[in-house]
């Protein structure tokens, strides 16, 4: 019953969505505590690219999910800049921002208080990063406080993204950034892209990333499969295979056949 619900949790009620998200992010938070695990996302792997992202030995474990970070920090400038990472999970997105794009500061926020106290816990010695509770769609900031935003693989969680969109903005300051990418269904592409057209974000980057997102998938495929097998109950083993997006999972599947789609879309803030 489990392993079909990452699929349909795209697409319920907002309540619903944002309570069985929940749930599940705390669960995870609590297990990460155990893994060391540090990311969440699926992963990219760039096309036709002659040099590979420069990374010190402690964060080649974590090469694919962090490339995915590389490729939505560089859509936009970060050094000495003040940026807010909304959904930053267990903080290691965060992390590398921080410590390889050099931000002035980077504050990471998610609502799970458990992922909130492992992300302090794995990042302390990041002088430049901090994390704070709060939620996506109430952003616990003054107008005008950012000069970058990030989110990744976040926002298919959230009741309700048309508000998230807005809080963006509102937290931005003028000609700010907001770098985004995630999962959506192919029924619901029209409808995310309805939301991200406010007149105050002009869109400076769009791209579908499915491609490279499988492929790294498919490359990460063992390593996930024993993890699951050496870290999670068998009674939850096939939910933990949806999630992680193994081959022939349903979310794996979807992005093969096209219906589900792996978005990317940078914006920078005029004043209007
Ligand atoms: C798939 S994880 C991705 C985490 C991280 N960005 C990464 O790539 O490793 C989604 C994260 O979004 C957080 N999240 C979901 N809904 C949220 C909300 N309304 N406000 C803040 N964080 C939220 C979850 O707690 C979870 O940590």
């Amino acid at each position: 019953m489990l392993a079909k619900l990452f699929i349909s949790l795209l697409n319920v009620s907002p309540a619903l969505k944002r309570a069985a998200w929940k749930w599940w992010y705390q669960r995870l938070a609590h297990r990460g505590m155990e893994t060391g695990w540090s990311f969440m996302n699926y992963g990219f792997t760039p096309r036709n690219v002659e040099l590979p992202l420069e990374l010190l030995p402690q964060d080649e474990a974590n090469r694919l999910f962090i490339q995915l970070y590389d490729y939505t920090a560089s859509q936009m400038p970060i050094e000495g800049l003040k940026v807010l990472e909304v959904g930053s999970g267990r903080g290691g997105g965060a992390s590398f921002v921080a410590r390889y794009h050099n931000p002035s500061e980077l504050i990471g926020l998610d609502y799970s208080e458990s992922a909130i106290e492992l992300s302090r816990r794995l990042h302390k010695d990041v002088p430049n990063l901090q994390f704070i509770k709060g939620d996506a769609e109430s952003l616990p900031f003054e107008d005008h406080t950012f000069d970058a935003v990030i989110n990744v693989e976040s926002s298919h969680c959230y009741g309700n993204v048309d508000a998230f969109v807005k809080e963006v903005s509102r937290v931005l300051k003028p000609d700010g950034y907001f770098s985004w990418v995630d999962l959506r269904g192919k029924d619901m592409v029209d409808e995310t892209e309805s939301i991200f057209n406010l007149a105050a974000l002009n869109l400076i980057h769009n791209e579908t990333i499915t491609k490279e997102v499988i492929q790294a998938l498919d490359e990460i495929h063992e390593r996930k499969m024993a993890m699951i097998a050496d870290n999670v109950p068998k009674v939850l083993q096939s939910a933990f295979k949806d999630f992680a997006g193994v081959k022939d999972s349903q979310i794996y599947n979807a992005f093969q056949d096209g219906n589900a789609v792996y978005l990317a879309k940078a914006f920078q803030k005029v004043t209007l």
